[in-house]
C-alpha cells in the first residue's frame, strides 16, 4: 500500500487501477508515496521552478537590490533589460523577439487613440496564439512541448499588459511622458509577474515605480522570511496533496468517477477547489513576494475557497488582480452595473465570454462561463429584489435577524453547489461537470442533492460570519 490512511480507505478498490492507468510518479518527498502529475497545471510550473524560474527569479532580486542603492531613478530600465534578458534565456530569441512584436504592435495601434481599435489589435493578437500554421512555427523554435507552452502562456498573460497600456494610453486626458514605449517595455518586461501574472494595471505599474520606496532586503529581512516560510508551507501542503489524494488522477477517469461513492465525490470535488486555492497562493505568492521587495503591492492572493458562498465573492476575491482588469476594461467600458438590468445582463455576459476566448475558448470554458453568468445574473437579481423598499422593510417586519441569515445562507448554498460545479467544469472539463450533475442532482434526488446543500448551508453560515467579521469594503 502506497497511500495513506485515510485515502487508502477511500480508495484501497481503485489503488491498483489507478497506478496501472495514470503513470502515478515515484515521489521523492513523503518517504516514498506516490506522486499524482496530472495536474497540468501544477506539474509544469513546478517543472519550470525547478529547472530555470527560481535562478532568474532569485536573479531578479538581486538585480534590483542592487539598482536600488547604485542607481535608484534607473531601476525600472534596469528592472525591464533583466526582464528581456531572462526571457531571452528562458523563451530564446524568437520567443523574445515575438513577445516585444506584440508589445510594439499594441503600442503603435494605441497612437491612434481608439479604444475600439486597441481592442481589436489584443483580440487579433491573441487569436494569433491559436492560428495552426503559426503554432507550428512556434512549436519548431522549441526542442520540447513544455517551452513552447510556456511561450504561450507568457504571451497570453502579457496580452492583458499591453491591452491596459493601451486602452490607458487612449483615455490620458493630457499628454504624460510615461505613456511611452520604454515605460511599456519596462512594464511588459517585469520579471517576477512576466509568465504567470498576477495582474496589475499599467497605471499601478508606473505610479508603485515611481514612488521609489522600495525596501531594502536588510531592511524587510523579517518580512520576506515571513513570506518565504509561509509560501514553503502552502506548497509543502499542495505537495502533500499531490502525494495522498490523488484527485486529478480519479478526475481523469470517468469510469471511476462513476464507481465512487457519493461521499467520496463530494470528498474529490472539496480536495479539487481547496488545492486551486493552495495553487494559486503558491503561484501568485512567488512574484507577490517579489513585488513587494520591489515596493509595489501585489494584488491580494487569492480569499480561501472554503469562506467563498457566491458567484460574485468568489470572482471579487479570487483573483483580484484580473477582477480589476476586467472591471476596468471590460466591464464597466461596455456599461457596468450603473445602467439598467439589460445592460449588466450584457457587461456580465461579455466579461464571461472575454474570460472564456482569453482561456483559449475551448468548449467546456463555454460552458464554465454560461453557468458563472447566470449565477452572478441570478445573485444579483436577487440582491436587487431584497434592496427593494417594501420587500426590505417587510424582510425587517417579519423575520429577526437570525431568520434572515439563514435564508441567506439557504440561498447561498444552492448558488455555493452550482458555483462548485461550474468551477468543476472549469478545472475537470464538461464530462466531470456532466457526471456530478447527474450524481448529485439527477439520480441523488432527494438524499444525496438535500445532503449536499444541508453541508453547504453549514458552509455558507460560515463564510457569512467570515466575511461579516473580516471584510473590509
Ligand atoms: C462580471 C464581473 C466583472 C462582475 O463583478 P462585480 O464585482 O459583481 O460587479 P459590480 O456590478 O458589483 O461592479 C463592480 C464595481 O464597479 C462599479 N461599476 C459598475 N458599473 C459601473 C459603471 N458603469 N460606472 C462606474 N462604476 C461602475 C460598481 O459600482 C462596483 O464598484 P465597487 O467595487 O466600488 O462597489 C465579475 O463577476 C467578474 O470579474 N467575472 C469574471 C471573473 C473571472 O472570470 N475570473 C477569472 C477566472 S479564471
Amino acid at each position: 500500500m502506497q497511500v495513506a490512511p485515510l485515502v487508502a480507505w477511500l480508495l484501497s478498490e481503485h489503488e491498483e487501477e489507478l497506478d496501472r492507468q495514470f503513470d502515478l510518479e515515484a515521489g521523492t518527498l513523503f518517504g516514498g508515496f506516490k506522486k499524482d502529475p496530472n495536474d497540468f497545471e501544477w506539474s509544469f510550473w513546478m517543472e519550470w521552478g525547478k529547472q530555470q524560474l527560481v535562478r532568474f527569479l532569485l536573479g531578479h532580486m538581486a538585480v534590483s537590490q542592487v539598482a536600488g542603492v547604485l542607481a535608484r531613478k534607473h531601476r525600472p530600465w534596469i528592472l525591464g533589460a533583466y526582464g528581456m534578458w531572462a526571457s531571452w534565456c528562458v523563451l530564446g530569441a524568437q520567443g523574445t523577439a515575438i513577445i516585444f512584436l506584440h508589445t510594439l504592435i499594441s503600442f503603435c495601434v494605441a497612437q491612434f487613440q481608439s479604444q475600439l481599435l486597441s481592442w481589436l489589435c489584443s483580440l487579433f493578437l491573441l487569436t494569433t496564439l491559436r492560428l495552426q500554421d503559426v503554432e507550428e512555427v512556434k512549436r519548431g523554435w522549441y526542442q520540447t512541448e513544455n517551452e513552447y507552452y510556456l511561450l504561450q502562456f507568457t504571451l497570453t498573460v502579457r496580452c492583458l499588459y499591453y491591452t491596459s497600456f493601451s486602452l490607458e494610453f487612449c483615455w490620458q486626458e493630457t499628454e504624460n511622458s510615461f505613456y511611452s514605449f520604454p515605460w511599456l517595455v519596462a512594464y511588459v518586461f517585469y520579471y517576477p509577474v512576466f509568465h504567470n501574472g498576477p495582474i496589475l494595471s499599467f497605471p499601478e505599474f508606473i505610479t508603485q515605480m515611481q514612488q521609489q520606496e522600495y525596501c531594502s532586503l536588510k531592511s524587510s529581512l523579517s518580512a520576506f522570511a515571513l513570506g518565504l516560510g509561509r509560501l514553503l508551507c502552502y506548497w509543502w501542503l499542495a505537495e502533500l496533496m499531490v502525494h495522498l489524494m490523488y484527485m486529478h488522477a480519479i478526475y481523469s477517469s470517468a469510469p471511476l468517477l462513476r464507481a465512487v461513492s457519493c461521499w467520496t465525490l463530494g470528498g474529490l470535488a472539496l480536495a479539487q477547489v481547496i488545492f486551486f486555492y493552495l495553487k494559486y497562493l503558491v503561484l501568485f505568492g512567488v512574484p507577490a513576494l517579489l513585488m513587494r521587495l520591489d515596493g509595489l503591492t501585489p494584488p491580494p492572493l487569492p480569499r480561501c475557497v472554503s469562506t467563498m458562498f457566491s458567484f460574485t465573492g468568489m470572482w471579487r476575491y479570487f483573483d483580484v488582480g484580473l477582477h480589476d482588469f476586467l472591471i476596468r476594461y471590460v466591464y464597466i467600458p461596455v456599461g457596468g452595473s450603473q445602467h439598467g438590468l439589460l445592460r449588466t445582463l450584457f457587461a456580465t455576459a461579455v466579461t464571461f465570454a472575454f474570460v472564456s476566448f482569453w482561456h483559449g475558448g475551448h468548449d467546456y470554458l463555454w460552458y464554465w462561463a454560461a453557468l458563472n453568468w447566470l449565477g452572478v445574473v441570478a445573485e444579483n437579481t436577487v440582491q436587487r429584489l431584497v434592496q427593494t423598499p417594501c420587500i426590505q422593510d417587510s424582510l425587517i417586519h417579519f423575520l429577526s435577524p437570525q431568520a434572515r441569515r439563514r435564508f441567506h445562507a439557504a440561498f447561498a448554498s444552492c448558488s455555493t453547489s452550482m458555483l462548485i460545479l461550474s468551477n468543476l467544469v472549469f478545472l475537470g472539463g464538461s464530462q466531470v461537470g456532466k457526471i456530478y450533475w447527474n450524481r448529485i442532482f439527477i439520480q441523488g434526488w432527494p438524499y444525496v442533492t438535500l445532503s449536499v446543500l444541508g453541508f453547504l448551508y453549514c458552509y455558507s453560515h460560515v463564510g457569512i460570519a467570515w466575511s461579516q467579521t473580516y471584510l473590509v469594503d
